[in-house]
């Protein structure tokens, strides 16, 4: 893969969220990571939340064994994922805020405040050979705490430009694409590698893979949705190529 190519993680919960709906064995997120994979996933998310409400435990021991392309695995900050990510030891450990009454990851980590905390928290997965990414908000207080810590990627949250853009408030949008422009940049002189992800759809992924700092884009729910409409391998070949075409 060249230095200017972005990498496209497909997040699979949402595959899980439909297969769990009716408690069944289907849909299968493993076979929704394969297909992936070949449709030109570069990695796997999946977020494991302590209400276990989309992917289960089984699901990442299933992923453990029969991806080829790296996992990321996401997760709270808690002594529970933290014994469960030790134990596999993923490619990538994404942390994540997590509250049990919100219907998605709505903001980035509280760095600053917990740097102490965070810091041990995430040496052992570090020294287990995780890749350790910590998922904020385009806020620098929060950026210079997770170099601080010793993370090496940080993921910024675009889940407030992307509700601004499908509200029809381009003010407010292209304040937040601003921030996140300018924060990419900023972390990048750090030395971090920057991912950014949440809520990015074909109609908002372009500003953000045309960013040359950021390396990475995890995407998930609108993808899942749009492979009912269009089958999932040509749901991910679109977004593939909206983000090469951006990145030219
Ligand atoms: N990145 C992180 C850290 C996330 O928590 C999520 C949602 O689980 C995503 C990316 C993907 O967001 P979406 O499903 O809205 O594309």
């Amino acid at each position: 893969m060249s230095d200017n190519q972005l990498r496209l993680g497909v997040n699979i919960d949402h595959v899980a969220t439909v297969r769990n709906a009716r408690g069944g064995a289907y849909p299968d997120p493993l076979r929704a990571a394969k297909l992936a994979e070949e449709a030109g996933a570069d990695g796997i998310t999946a977020h494991l939340r302590e209400d276990r409400r989309h992917i289960s435990d089984a699901d990442i021991d299933g992923l453990m064994e029969v991806l080829s392309v790296p996992l990321n695995f996401e997760m709270a900050a808690t002594p529970e994922m933290q014994k469960i990510a030790l134990r596999h030891k993923p490619h990538a450990v994404c942390i994540v805020p997590e509250k049990r009454e919100e219907r998605t990851t709505e903001g980035g980590l509280e760095v600053a405040r917990e740097e102490n905390k965070l810091a041990h928290f995430i040496a052992p997965l570090r020294e287990a050979g995780c890749r350790v990414s910590i998922f904020i908000a385009a806020d620098k207080r929060q950026i210079e705490a997770a170099h601080r810590i010793g993370a090496e990627v940080i993921e910024l949250h675009t889940g407030a430009y992307c509700d601004a853009m499908a509200e029809g408030h381009m003010d407010a949008a292209n304040r937040e694409l601003e921030a996140l422009r300018e924060m990419s940049s900023f972390a990048h002189s750090l030395g971090l590698e920057v991912h950014a992800g949440h809520g990015l759809t074909y109609d908002t992924v372009q500003p953000i893979a045309a960013f040359p700092e950021v390396r990475e884009l995890n995407i998930g729910h609108f993808l899942i949705g749009e492979a009912i409409f269009r089958g999932l391998t040509p749901a991910i070949a679109e977004m593939r190529r909206l983000m090469d075409e951006a990145r030219a």
